[in-house]
């Protein structure tokens, strides 16, 4: 079984990657990074045009495939007066557009196998309100969970998840966190988890949900702890 995995090379994507070869997939990953393996594909996924190059090649290079997951996200704080249309445009683009792209381009390959799957990643984050230096970030995450429930809801013979994760120990996490803290120091205690997950953990927690539970497509909230719930349930 082979499953893509859009962002699979660090990060949230790379427990994923651990916990699906675990499982016995093969893992093809795509990510920026210059990796030297046959099942690696080099591309920056906020650029249309070199995205399908490199979905062209993956599909000419596997015929088959069982589960793709789209982790790859972007989030660059701003201050609210600086939030421009374009600032709106990349988060939309990194977060939403290139997940859409990759629907479109393997629907018909899922098509071909007994149990196709899809997933997307949103944020607990999203689900908060209290930081405006993110209003662009959370308004993608949001515009991503509602196209994931919408093609879950047109195309009933493919498993569609969306997983709303907590914050994590992953570079880009850290990243973000610096960013923040320099625009306004104050949003440290009112932002910040206290406790940051291990994205192994959370990567294990979410496939094991998504493979060895027979749950309805939906979106799912994964708690620090790793539990995992039906959005709209109380944890
Ligand atoms: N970390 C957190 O605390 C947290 C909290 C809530 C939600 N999330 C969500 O969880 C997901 C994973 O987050 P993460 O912290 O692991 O970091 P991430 O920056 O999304 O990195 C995950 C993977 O995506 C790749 N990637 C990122 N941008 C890319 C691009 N433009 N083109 C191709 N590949 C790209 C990265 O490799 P390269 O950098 O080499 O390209 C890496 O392999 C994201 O969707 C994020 O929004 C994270």
């Amino acid at each position: 079984m082979k499953a893509l995995i859009l962002g699979g090379t660090s990060g949230l994507g790379l427990g994923i990657v651990t916990s699906l070869e675990k499982k016995g997939y093969h893992p093809i990953t795509l990510s920026r990074q210059k990796i030297d393996s046959v099942s690696h594909y080099k591309c920056d996924l906020g650029d249309i045009g070199t995205s399908l190059e490199a979905f062209s090649r993956i599909k000419r290079d596997h015929s088959s495939l069982d589960l793709i997951v789209c982790v790859a996200g972007y989030v660059s704080p701003t201050n609210l007066e600086n939030q421009t249309s374009e600032v709106y445009d990349q988060h939309i683009i990194r977060n939403l557009g290139y997940v859409d792209l990759a629907f479109d381009f393997f629907k018909e390959v899922l098509r071909d196998v007994s149990h196709p799957v899809f997933v997307t990643i949103g944020s607990r984050w999203s689900l908060k309100t209290g930081c405006t230096e993110l209003l662009p970030y959370i308004a993608a995450k949001h515009a991503l969970r509602l196209f994931t429930q919408q093609k879950a809801r047109i195309n009933p013979w493919l498993k569609i998840n969306n997983y709303c994760v907590p914050q994590m120990h992953t570079p880009a996490s850290l990243d973000v966190r610096k960013k923040l803290l320099e625009i306004n120091p104050y949003k440290k205690q009112k932002v910040f988890d206290k406790d940051l997950a291990d994205p192994t953990a959370i990567a294990s927690s979410l496939i094991t949900h998504l493979l060895d539970y027979d749950n309805k497509s939906g979106v799912y909230s994964i708690h620090q702890t790793g539990k995992i719930i039906r959005n709209g349930n109380k944890p």
